[in-house]
């Protein structure tokens, strides 16, 4: 199914059958603005970064600025306008008015719909959660106190709420009030469709975008050539708004494709789909027991926006030497699972990036997954150093993971970093010095040292080489003396 300009894309919004026309890389933000006239979506950024175009899609709070129209087949859209009845305010919106939440109102479109999807999760609203839930919508003007209140009126708590830690796994990711998506994408029943009028290509960066059902029907495709994929468009329809990616070839929409999907332990390790989203990889119960790094990193990952669309695979492919996953799988000895007509290969990680935003994938492959070993023992740990908890890319990023012995030494140490060289590396040097040893005070301060002198970071415009070694260097550090601690915890138990 090719949808470009001429055919239709029917979902629904607030309830209404609607069908939209133009090419499938269209954002729904500007289908819902000018074709729809729903003007209560706002556009800040267009980047993803401020949350004012966010929506409820199927139910999961999402940035209408970069999700593609072709990717709304069949689905549930819910905007600021479809939260009152019969042109009565819904309790939320009460709760942002008499609150004081709303000043000149340009960011609150988007922090009711955060707030709207945070109250459906029945997550206990306590200040940490709430702020946690709206941290990717930017308020210029009223500060948030008021904000996270109204939310917790609406959520009918008292207020002020006791703060406490947010839930490692939050639920309002999770779907909620929308119709399931029926696998032909189309909607369950076909009422009549308010029909939007055609128009003509907004602009020439709109490339077309192509669905497909089935992987073996991507891989043909992709060996026609002339394709490039596209999974939750977290990068790409960045790309495509800043003029960074070429808007002349077609985007093969990997979105439906459920052999990409799934996290599953097989044989000794754990192998994720390639279309695991963040919000997935965040409250999987087997993510969370058996590499609780992964949730824990997944957690940190933009912000709820971001967490319902990114995905593993795209974050692997886009390379970004400051990707967060990447220096957790160089660090857990993972293997890039990807496929093509030609078959099936295994990847090893550190053979993945090639060079910056460069990997080894052919043109004519996809990553279909990631298989991580589990051995026996093993701790993996990951910390990103940004400017703050939400949205924010890493200025540098540590991974390490080691096995413990009986004597309480390290053993297979593996020390990996993001945003210090031109890609994602392992830190061979500093690994030796780590490697039988038993984690201690001096052995912490040679492993900092060491690490300091064999990275090469640069000046750009997130950090300065020099912050990134002396950072990499002080968590290194604070890791290596974590673990001396866990080993004397044990020896006491
Ligand atoms: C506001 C904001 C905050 C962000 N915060 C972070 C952050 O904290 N940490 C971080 O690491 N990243 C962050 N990102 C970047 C982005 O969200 C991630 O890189 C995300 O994982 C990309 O996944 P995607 O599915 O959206 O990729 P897409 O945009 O769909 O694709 C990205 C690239 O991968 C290719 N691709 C996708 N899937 C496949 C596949 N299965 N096989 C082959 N090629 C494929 C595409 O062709 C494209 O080149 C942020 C982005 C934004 C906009
Ligand atoms: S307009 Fe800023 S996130 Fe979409
Ligand atoms: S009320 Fe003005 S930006 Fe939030």
């Amino acid at each position: 199914m090719t949808i470009s300009i001429g055919t239709a894309v029917r979902f629904t919004v607030n309830g209404v059958p609607v069908v939209a026309e133009g090419p499938g890389s269209r954002r729904l933000l500007d289908v819902l603005r000018d074709d729809l006239g729903l003007t209560g979506t706002k556009e800040g950024c267009g980047e993803g970064e401020c949350g004012a175009c966010s929506v409820l899609l199927d139910g999961r709070v999402v940035n209408s600025c970069l999700v593609p129209i072709g990717q709304v087949a069949g689905g549930d859209v819910r905007t600021v306008e479809g939260l009152a009845t019969d042109g009565r305010l819904g309790a939320l919106q009460e709760a942002f008015l008499q609150g004081g939440a709303v000043q000149c109102g340009f960011c609150t479109p988007g922090m009711l719909a955060s707030a709207a999807a945070f109250l459906a999760s029945r997550t206990p609203p306590t200040d940490e959660a709430v702020r946690e839930a709206i941290a990717g919508n930017l308020c210029r003007c009223t500060g948030y106190t008021k904000i996270v209140e109204a939310i917790q009126v609406a959520a009918g708590a008292e207020v002020p709420v006791e703060r406490s830690e947010p839930p490692e796994a939050p639920t309002w990711g999770a779907p909620f009030a929308s119709p399931e998506r029926p696998a032909s994408g189309e909607p369950a029943t076909a009422p009549p469709s308010l029909r939007v009028p055609v128009r003509p290509p907004a602009d020439a960066r709109r490339p077309d975008l192509v669905a497909v059902r089935t992987l073996p029907e991507a891989l043909h495709r992709l060996a026609e050539g002339g394709y490039r994929p596209i999974a939750g468009g977290t990068d790409l329809m960045v790309g495509l708004e800043a003029g960074t990616a070429d808007p002349s070839v077609p985007l093969l929409d990997l979105w439906a494709l459920d052999e990409l999907r799934g996290i599953r332990l097989e044989g000794s390790g754990l192998v994720l789909g390639a279309l695991t989203t963040y919000a997935e990889l965040r409250a999987s119960p087997v993510v969370r027991e058996h590499l609780p790094a992964v949730a824990r990193m997944a957690g940190g990952v933009g912000a709820v926006q971001i967490q319902n669309r990114g995905t593993l695979g795209g974050n692997l492919v886009n390379a970004s030497p400051a990707g967060d996953t990447l220096p957790l799988l160089l660090a857990a000895d993972a293997e890039i699972v990807v496929q093509s007509v030609r078959g099936e290969r295994a990847i090893p990680a550190t053979a993945f990036w090639t060079g910056y935003r460069r990997t080894a994938l052919a043109p004519d492959e996809l990553v279909v997954g990631v298989r991580v070993p589990l051995p026996p023992a093993r701790h993996v740990v990951f910390r990103k150093i940004g400017t703050r908890r939400a949205q924010s890319i890493a200025k540098a990023s540590v991974a390490v993971a080691w096995r413990t012995d009986e004597s309480g030494a390290w053993r297979d140490v593996r020390v990996a970093l993001g945003a210090v060289a031109e890609r994602a590396i392992r830190a061979p040097e500093t690994e030796a010095v780590l490697e039988g040893r038993v984690p201690a005070r001096d052995v912490a301060d040679e492993a900092a040292r060491v690490v300091a002198r064999e990275i090469t970071p640069i000046d750009d415009v997130r950090s300065t080489a020099e912050y990134r070694r002396a950072a990499v260097a002080r968590v290194l550090r604070r890791i290596v003396l974590e673990g001396g601690d866990a080993v004397a915890e044990a020896k006491l138990a």
